[in-house]
């Protein structure tokens, strides 16, 4: 078994960390202003060349099988709009961050990731007080603790099965669980503190004693992946905590299920983008 200071010494020792906040930062504020161009948005992503290659194969991979369509950023930024770019960036810089080179073993993991992120998203259009690109964000780092385990037992997949007892398992062979160890990551990150806090939080909302309404918001996305769309990479229990926030946020079964539909709606475009990753 390993110690929890084990897994601080990896995190430590993590290169790229502290600079690729700053891209995805950038990107975050320019597709989140009205104001900004297109012309804002390659400039940034052509500063970044892996980047810039996986923009420009995505974009080809969505023409519809019209292979070469898309010839540079500018084309692949207008082909694919602000909004699926954001996600690629954001996407790529987690997997930069980390070094992660195993894709194909993480396509389960990462659409998880990202359904979290998009309901994180329509859970936050119904708190006045949380922007919908903070609680995307933060959905889509919530289990990076994951992949730090990952990383550490190479080829291991069971520690991507988010079975009942992950977090039991968790603590047996690395010493802490995933949401510590992410929280870990996002600081030494210099992620913003309601990040860190609701990557820390996201199986316990409860315990957390700030940022209430992202931790909540994450920690109840997690557990409606689960609901939704069942993947065996999936790791949300529904606890009373869960029941608590939906009567909080006043969430009807209906309004639960409207965003079911509308997951079902983004599902394909997230699997085909996945695919071109
Ligand atoms: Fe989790
Ligand atoms: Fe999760």
């Amino acid at each position: 078994m390993m110690e929890p200071a084990h897994i601080r010494t990896y995190i430590d020792r993590l290169q790229k960390l502290s600079t690729i906040p700053g891209v995805l930062q950038r990107i975050m504020e320019i597709t989140d202003d009205p104001g900004s161009s297109f012309e804002d948005l390659r400039n940034v992503i052509s500063h970044d060349p892996s980047l810039a290659e996986r923009v420009v194969r995505v974009a080809n991979a969505s023409c519809f099988g019209h292979s070469g369509c898309v010839g540079d950023i500018e084309q692949a930024v207008m082909f694919l709009g602000y909004e699926h770019i954001r996600d690629i960036a954001l996407g790529m810089g987690v997997l930069q961050m980390l070094g992660v080179h195993q894709a194909k073993n993480l396509r389960g993991f990462w659409l998880h990731c990202y359904e979290v992120a998009l309901i994180s998203s329509m859970v936050a259009e119904r708190i006045t007080m949380l922007s919908t690109e903070t609680a995307f964000l933060a959905g889509l780092l919530h289990d990076t603790g994951r992949l730090v385990f990952f990383n550490l037992a190479p080829g291991n997949c069971n520690v991507l099965y988010g079975t009942d007892d992950l977090m039991e398992r968790e603590v047996g062979a690395f010493g802490c669980d995933h949401a510590l160890a992410g929280s870990w990551l996002a600081e030494k990150a210099q992620l913003p503190a309601e990040h860190v806090a609701a990557i820390r939080y996201h199986h316990a909302p409860s315990q957390a004693d700030e940022y209430h309404d992202l931790v909540s918001a994450i920690a109840l996305s997690e557990t409606l992946s689960r609901r939704f769309y069942p993947k065996i990479e999936d790791d949300g229990i529904w606890t009373s905590e869960h029941d608590a926030i939906l009567l909080e946020l006043g969430m009807s079964n209906d309004d639960v299920d409207d965003m079911r539909i509308r997951l079902g709606y983004e599902e394909y475009e997230a699997q085909r983008m996945l695919e071109a990753m």
